[in-house]
C-alpha cells in the first residue's frame, strides 16, 4: 500500500465495516516500522482489496483485511491473507492472531481453511451492532 492508495482503501473500508478506520489511520500505519500494509490490484492497477498486519516480538496480528464488495468470492481475500502469512513467517513470527465478528461466517471460513483455531472470545468487543469477537490464532513456525 502506498499513500496514494489510501483514498481507495478508505472507500472499501467504509462499505465493509460499520466501525471503519479513518484514512489517517492507514496513513500513519504506512509510516510505522512494526506494521505492513498490502493492496491487491487488478491488471489495470485498480484497487481490489487490502490487508494490514502488525507485530510485537514474535507475535503478529492481522489487523484488517477487506475486498471491494463487487470483487468478493474470487479468491482475492484468500490471496491477500496468504501473502500476509508468508510475510509474517519471513519476519520470524511464531504465531498470528486476529479477531473476527462471531457472525462473520465468510471470513471465519477463510481463516479456518488456513488452520486458524479459536483460542478465545472477547465479549461485546464490537459495536454497531454489539457483538462478540472470536479470537483466532495460527502457528507460523
Ligand atoms: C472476508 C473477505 C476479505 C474475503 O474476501 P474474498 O475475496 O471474498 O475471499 P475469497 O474469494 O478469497 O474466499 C476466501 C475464503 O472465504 C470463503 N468464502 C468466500 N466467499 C464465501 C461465501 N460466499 N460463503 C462462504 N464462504 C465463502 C471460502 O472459504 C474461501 O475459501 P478459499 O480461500 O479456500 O477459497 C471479504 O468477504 C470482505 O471484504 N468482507 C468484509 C470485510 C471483512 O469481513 N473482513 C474480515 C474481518 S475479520
Amino acid at each position: 500500500m502506498r499513500e496514494q492508495d489510501v483514498r481507495y482503501v478508505e472507500e472499501i473500508e467504509r462499505v465493509s465495516f460499520t466501525m471503519a478506520w479513518a484514512g489517517r489511520t492507514f496513513q500513519s500505519l504506512l509510516r510505522r516500522m512494526d506494521a505492513e500494509c498490502w493492496v491487491a490490484e487488478d491488471d489495470q492497477g485498480r484497487l481490489l482489496g487490502y490487508a494490514v498486519a502488525w507485530w510485537a516480538l514474535d507475535q503478529a496480528e492481522l489487523a484488517n483485511i477487506a475486498v471491494r464488495a463487487d470483487a468478493r468470492g474470487r479468491g482475492i481475500g484468500g490471496q491477500l491473507l496468504d501473502r500476509v502469512l508468508e510475510s509474517m513467517k519471513a519476519r520470524g513470527m511464531r504465531e498470528i492472531f486476529l479477531e473476527v465478528r462471531r457472525s462473520n461466517n465468510v471470513a471465519a471460513a477463510m481463516y479456518r481453511r488456513r488452520d486458524f483455531v479459536e483460542v478465545g472470545i472477547r465479549k461485546n468487543y464490537y459495536d454497531l451492532p454489539r457483538e462478540d469477537a472470536l479470537v483466532l490464532r495460527k502457528q507460523l513456525n
